[in-house]
């Protein structure tokens, strides 16, 4: 995995190649950050086809804003077309704009703080299962209370523990297809009759009886939810006319994985690092006891979290969910030196960028107080966890605000505690989730006593 000695780095149009096939799964975060060593823009091989890794944070800013237009997502996102839609996160060009703009109020910054009082409760009703000394799967957790609370904020629905699960499947299942489909050339045919198409067919099945529930019972009782589920029953196009069903099941599947997965993965993480890190999590006690004043968490409380707040930015750095993000150039484009055709893959990882030690002093370090405003702040595009320019993350509000959310509430009552010899490693997945994260919740005692009382 070194330059190629006969390709002059810096030479205009010609780049550093590196290694020769995109690695095995649990090396390829290691991979992309040493990758960061070999120039601004880097070409390696994923299966056949060359990539472009673009490394340099100024690059990749202008990738992502003054450059846009020369860019569609790319190939990933081409094969995460779902139920024949092409929802925000895929739909390129004045389709997106329309989108983007139809979506655009429901992730407003009063929205979302109009927001703050469903997810709390959402959350208290799915810890209220939690016991103490139990052993959790934190991740599986996480993911039931974020996917709970995009499910009763933006589509009013409030499915059970059992039925949020199986829908929780579903949608990994959905996903995984989708990513295999694109990473690998040759895949068997859908209707072949093995257990992973099985899978797939009864995971899309459920997908699309739990969405239909929704849009079939709202559109018995219009007007009763003001949610992203009426935005778009209500959204018309220049000729006046509505989204038909499959657009609207594929928005919403897209919101409900876009939304769930990525926030549960960043909180399973962040309480990874308050298991290991006893002083901050005290610190963390310390100020959501002092700030809440044994009363409960409301809305008006997060702006004084500024701790609590700077271990979710942190998160956000260290362990920033996405570890790829695709694009496709749709002209010829130049990036810094690099000049690339038409059709050129790029790549560029969140994940590598937020650990650079050229960005970071010690970037493997889960240091929350390097956030803090009297430390020199990352140069521009250098800590970028929802991306930048007209593709930034449309939930980029809803995340902080959750997430600050959830931190809260859970260390106001628990703590969660590693259990004794387990290694948690980054899986590169989807998302960068942990291999596995197993906890044992212990009631706060103060908790514990004023719920006695
Ligand atoms: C930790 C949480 C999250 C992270 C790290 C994250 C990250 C990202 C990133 C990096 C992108 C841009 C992808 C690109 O440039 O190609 C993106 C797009 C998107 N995200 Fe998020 N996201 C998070 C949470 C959410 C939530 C909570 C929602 C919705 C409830 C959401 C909905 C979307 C949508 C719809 C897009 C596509 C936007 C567009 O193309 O216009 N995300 N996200």
């Amino acid at each position: 995995m070194t330059p190629d000695p006969t390709t002059p780095p810096d030479a205009p149009g010609r780049l550093p190649v590196v290694g020769h096939v995109m690695p095995l799964l649990r090396d390829r975060l290691a991979y992309m950050q040493q990758l960061r060593g070999h120039g601004d823009v880097v070409r390696i091989r994923v299966g056949p086809r060359p990539v472009y890794v673009v490394n340099s944070p100024e690059l990749i800013w202008e990738m992502l804003t003054a450059q846009s237009a020369n860019f569609s997502k790319g190939r990933l996102f081409d094969k995460l077309r779902l139920f024949g839609g092409s929802p925000l996160p895929i739909a390129e060009g004045q389709q997106h704009l329309q989108r983007r703009r139809l979506m655009q109020p429901a992730f407003h910054r009063e929205r979302i703080n109009s927001y703050i009082d469903t997810m709390i409760t959402t959350a208290q009703s799915a810890l209220r299962t939690w016991r103490p000394g139990a052993r959790l799967d934190v991740l599986n957790e996480m993911q039931l209370m974020t996917q709970g609370i995009v499910m009763s904020v933006l589509f009013s629905s409030h499915p059970d523990r059992d039925p949020a699960q199986a829908i929780m499947k579903g949608v990994d299942t959905v996903f995984q297809a989708a990513i295999r489909r694109a990473v690998v050339p040759v895949s068997a045919p859908e209707w072949m009759p093995l257990p992973g198409n099985r899978r797939l067919r009864a995971a899309n099945s459920l997908l699309r009886r739990t969405v239909s529930d929704i849009v079939t019972a709202r559109r018995e009782t219009p007007g009763t939810q003001d949610d992203i589920v009426s935005l778009l029953l209500d959204a018309r196009d220049e000729d006046g006319r509505p989204l038909d069903d499959e657009e609207i099941l594929s928005e919403i599947t897209a919101l409900l994985a876009a939304g769930s997965e990525t926030t549960a993965v960043t909180m399973a993480w962040l309480f990874h690092e308050l298991g290991r890190n006893p002083d901050l999590e005290q610190r963390l006690h310390r100020e959501v006891d002092t700030v809440l004043a044994g009363g409960p968490l409301t809305a008006e409380h997060l702006p004084r979290l500024g701790h609590t707040r700077r271990l979710v930015t942190e998160t956000l750095r260290l362990h920033n969910p996405a570890w790829i993000v695709t694009r496709q150039a749709t002209v010829p484009v130049r990036l810094g030196t690099a000049h690339l055709p038409a059709g050129a893959d790029l790549i560029w990882s969140p994940y590598a960028l937020h650990r650079d030690p050229e960005l970071y002093d010690d970037p493997q370090r889960f240091d929350p107080d390097r956030w803090l405003p009297e430390r020199p702040q990352p140069p521009r595009g250098a800590y970028i966890p929802f991306g930048a320019g007209k593709r930034m993350c449309i939930g980029d509000g809803f995340t902080w605000a959750e997430a600050t959310v959830l931190t809260a509430l859970i260390a106001s009552r628990w703590t969660l505690r590693p259990v004794p010899g387990s290694t948690v490693r980054p899986v590169p997945a989807i998302t960068v989730h942990p291999s596995s994260l197993h906890m044992t919740a212990e009631a706060r005692g103060h908790a514990a006593a004023r719920e006695a009382a």
